[in-house]
């Protein structure tokens, strides 16, 4: 008899606290008032490259099916004028705001401040420094990829392609940004395991083709042993085949070249024999944003994660797939 009240006390217990914890995320997340129409902020971070412009327009063309008047702006590359840009928002009073931070640490203030104003946040495609904001707690929920799983993806592929044996140089997202540091973990992590494997040189590319291109121009100088470069993103693969090239290279034949995302320019490249591989990063949030702030506004408890699956692109796919590219 005393057992059984022991564990009725248990449970009850157990029911309290948890009631406790969904109360305290309730409070500690501004609500979200279910309306057929919102004023819907999207901050994009820059437009200089096929994927942003992708999103960009993923959102535009879900806003008049998801009853959103848009407030889209454009922080032309700059963490600041991003920060300046979701205040605006805030002070536009939107119902909810919409973020791919440019960089982890920055953006952090203003999250902090929509979320003190009474607007909900979501993260998407980008996240920021998990161990100061959490979702759940200070932001909704993160939308996106796997990044350190699509650098470990890229790794495997480009072992197996070279038979384990690689003098390899890095292209680098934008320094600070969650891709940029999630994709080197998951590909750095993958090859140190390979003896065979070397990075011999790292440095940012800014996820742009034209710096790609001259930083791979200027490490190809210092290393002309390369036998494989990894590129963070499509862009500044492409921009990695125009340096080779010009100094007489042959991509996809004396340098086997690997990157993330998926674009048109990126799947041709595979089909003329350039590129070797690329593993998918989508940029096509606008359906998920709207059906996740639809969940959220009916009082749904949100997955810190929403997780979206990538397929890999190589010559076994890429001229079947290439129509569906951006
Ligand atoms: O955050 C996703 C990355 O950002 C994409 O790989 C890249 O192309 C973009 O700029």
């Amino acid at each position: 008899m005393k057992t059984v009240k022991l564990m009725l006390a248990a449970s009850a217990a157990l029911i309290i606290s948890a009631g406790a914890v969904s109360l305290a995320h309730a409070q500690d997340l501004p609500p979200l008032a279910k309306k057929d129409h919102y004023k819907v902020g999207f901050a994009q971070s820059e437009s200089n490259n096929p994927w942003r412009i992708a999103e960009t327009k993923s959102f535009q063309d879900t806003a008049p099916k998801c009853g959103w008047d848009l407030v889209a702006t454009d922080a032309a590359s700059s963490a600041a004028k991003q920060v300046a840009d979701v205040d605006s928002m805030i002070a536009q009073g939107v119902d909810a705001i919409f973020l791919p931070p440019r960089e982890e640490k920055p953006l952090l203030p203003a999250v902090l401040r929509a979320k003190k104003a009474g607007i909900p946040v979501f993260l998407v495609d980008r996240s920021v420094d998990a161990n100061v904001a959490k979702a759940g707690r200070d932001y909704v929920t993160f939308l996106g990829s796997d990044f350190i799983d699509q650098g470990h993806r890229a790794a495997d592929w480009l072992i197996k392609a070279t038979g384990g044996k690689a003098k390899i140089i890095e292209l680098e997202g934008t320094t600070g940004s969650s891709p940029a540091n999630d994709r080197k973990k998951g590909f750095d992590d993958a090859v140190a395991k390979e003896s065979g494997m070397t990075i011999l040189a790292s440095q940012s590319g800014d996820f742009a083709r034209d710096k790609g291109r001259q930083v791979m121009e200027t490490l190809l100088q210092a290393h002309p042993d390369v036998t494989a470069v990894y590129a963070h993103n499509d862009e500044m693969a492409i921009g990695a085949i125009q340096a080779l090239e010009a100094a007489g290279r042959k991509p996809g034949k004396d340098v086997i070249i690997a990157s993330i995302d998926g674009t048109r320019d990126a799947m041709q490249a595979i089909i003329d024999g350039k590129l070797g591989v690329t593993v998918e990063s989508s940029p096509f949030f606008g359906p998920l944003s709207c059906e996740t702030m639809k969940r959220y506004a009916a009082g749904e408890k949100i997955e810190p994660w929403v997780k979206v699956s990538d397929r890999i692109f190589t010559i076994d796919n890429a001229a079947a797939s290439i129509a569906g590219a951006y």
